[in-house]
């Protein structure tokens, strides 16, 4: 008898053949004489029905044992099943029981649970159909962005997770040392890193980007899919101190490539879901939200919309909404903002362009000619963000500053030292080239394709303030 997997057997197992399955019981049903189990081994959102006869050893024991939880091994005779709902059912000949699960305390019953509660026992949602559907298509995710970019003849570089940089300059980094902070606390000095494990501070990773360029300036194209870290004390369902984020760079690339890689890449992880998780997908439409499939039809059939940041503040101006946060060319586009324009004003995803200088990153390319002449008041850099309805800000992206004096002065102006830059300067001083890339946070991705409400439901154990467990 083979092994197999239950969405192998419910797709194309072969009746009358005889296989053994392992897995989960999710519900018990008894009749008179007979008793049916619904088997979960994580493989599809459908479970394999088993028909327990009475004839089968042990069977009072059987049933006393095996409530929802249970882990058994089942062999037995895959049969065309005359119940509604499956093609296959398997009649059992012999039943292993690994491991029970009390009734009185295990807490996943058959009822709905909130999803609130899940969070609670992440170490048991799962095994629930929402966060089985939920990671069946993270991991789908995963591997059509491998695929994409191997496709491509990218090259996946591994960036570092400890760093003592700053990528984004945004101060919200976690530290890493080996002091023992008590100790330090009390000495009543300035702490000094030089005695620290790396000789000066260090810290979790925000972005591979600087990293992802040093490999895009000898390989060409690139791309990062890693852990990122932010210690930036926001609790919204958008926010994760967690996360994993995937970061193509490209050589002789500009802005205008960038996003037209992006758009393709979203496309393609989308196409790639839809074909591999339709059972998922289905699900997500009918349980969760309802925009799902119109979504995902949006992303396949359109093109997304492409505007510069000063007509996106042109139509917020213009538009009868009020909003929490002044609507004013400079400032930056809270999030408010950047779902009215995907959701309520462009419908669909929209690619906003060339941001002004003062609320971007040091290493993005300075437009030559700003919104007022050259080095006028409107300067702006070639930034790109892609909005998208439900989630608003998905991927973060730029042309790179090439030329070395303007990305020195950059790196001065905002308060950083060039010399702890200096292999980063050293690619602008020997071969540079233009270059662009930008970041896409893989849990929006996955929020976006499950319409998932809350960012911590789509990684199985999320990050946050007051929250490390599991
Ligand atoms: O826009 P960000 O900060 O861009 C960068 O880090 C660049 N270095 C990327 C690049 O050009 N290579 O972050 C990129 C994306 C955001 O658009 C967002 O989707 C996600 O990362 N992100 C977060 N996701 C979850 N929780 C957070 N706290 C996030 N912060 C950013
Ligand atoms: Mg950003």
């Amino acid at each position: 008898m083979t092994s197999a997997r239950i969405i192998d057997l419910l797709r194309s197992g072969k009746t009358n053949d005889s296989y053994i399955v392992r897995g989960w019981v999710r519900t018990k049903r008894e009749g008179k004489g007979i008793a049916f189990l619904e088997l979960n081994d994580g493989s599809s959102l459908q479970g394999l029905q088993i028909v327990l006869p009475q004839t089968i050893d042990s069977y009072d024991d059987l049933i006393k044992q095996i409530t929802t939880g249970t882990s058994i091994e089942v062999s037995g005779t895959l049969v065309e099943s005359i119940g509604k709902g499956q093609r296959v059912e398997m009649q059992a000949i012999a039943i292993v029981v690994f491991g029970t699960a009390d009734p009185e305390t295990y807490p996943l019953q058959k009822k709905r649970h909130s999803i609130e509660f899940l969070r609670t026992i992440a170490h048991l949602r799962p095994r629930t159909n929402m966060f089985g559907a939920v990671f069946r298509v993270r991991n789908a995710c995963a591997y059509a962005i491998h695929k994409f970019f191997q496709e491509r003849g990218f090259l996946w570089v591994h960036t570092p997770i400890i760093t003592a940089s700053d990528c984004e300059g945004a101060g919200e980094m976690f530290g890493v040392t080996t002091f023992d902070l008590n100790k330090v606390a009390t000495a009543g000095k300035a702490v000094d890193f030089s005695q620290d494990f790396f000789g000066k501070p260090a810290f979790l990773t925000v972005s591979g980007q600087l990293e992802a360029e040093i490999m895009a300036t000898a390989f060409s194209n690139v791309y990062t899919f890693g852990p990122t870290f932010r210690a930036e004390n926001s609790n919204t369902s958008r926010h994760l101190a967690e996360f994993w984020m995937i970061e193509p760079e490209m050589a002789f690339c500009d802005l205008e490539g960038d996003a037209d890689l992006a758009e393709e890449f979203l496309k393609y992880i989308f196409k790639y879901v839809l074909e591999t998780c339709p059972e998922d997908m289905e699900f997500f439409q009918e349980r969760v939200n309802p925009q799902v499939m119109t979504n995902a039809r949006k992303i396949l059939d359109e093109q997304f919309e492409r505007v510069t940041y000063t007509e996106a503040i042109a139509i917020l101006e213009k538009s009868s909404k009020t909003f929490e946060f002044p609507v004013q060319w400079g400032s930056d586009l809270q999030s408010e903002h950047e779902r009215f324009l995907a959701e309520e004003h462009f419908q669909k995803p929209v690619i906003v362009m060339d941001y002004p200088l003062g609320i971007k990153a040091f290493y993005m390319r300075v437009n030559e000619e700003s919104e007022s002449g050259f080095n006028g008041d409107r300067q702006t850099v070639r930034a790109m963000d892609i909005l998208a309805p439900g989630i608003g800000e998905l991927i973060g992206g730029s042309q790179r500053e090439e030329r070395l004096d303007v990305l020195e002065t950059r790196i001065r102006s905002v308060g950083l030292n060039p010399e702890d830059y200096w292999w980063y300067l050293d690619l602008r001083r020997y071969g540079t080239v233009p270059h662009a890339g930008f970041g896409l946070g893989f849990e929006r991705l996955v929020q976006f394709i499950t319409g998932m409400g809350n960012i911590r439901d789509v990684i199985p154990f999320p990050r946050f303030p007051q929250s490390a467990e599991f």
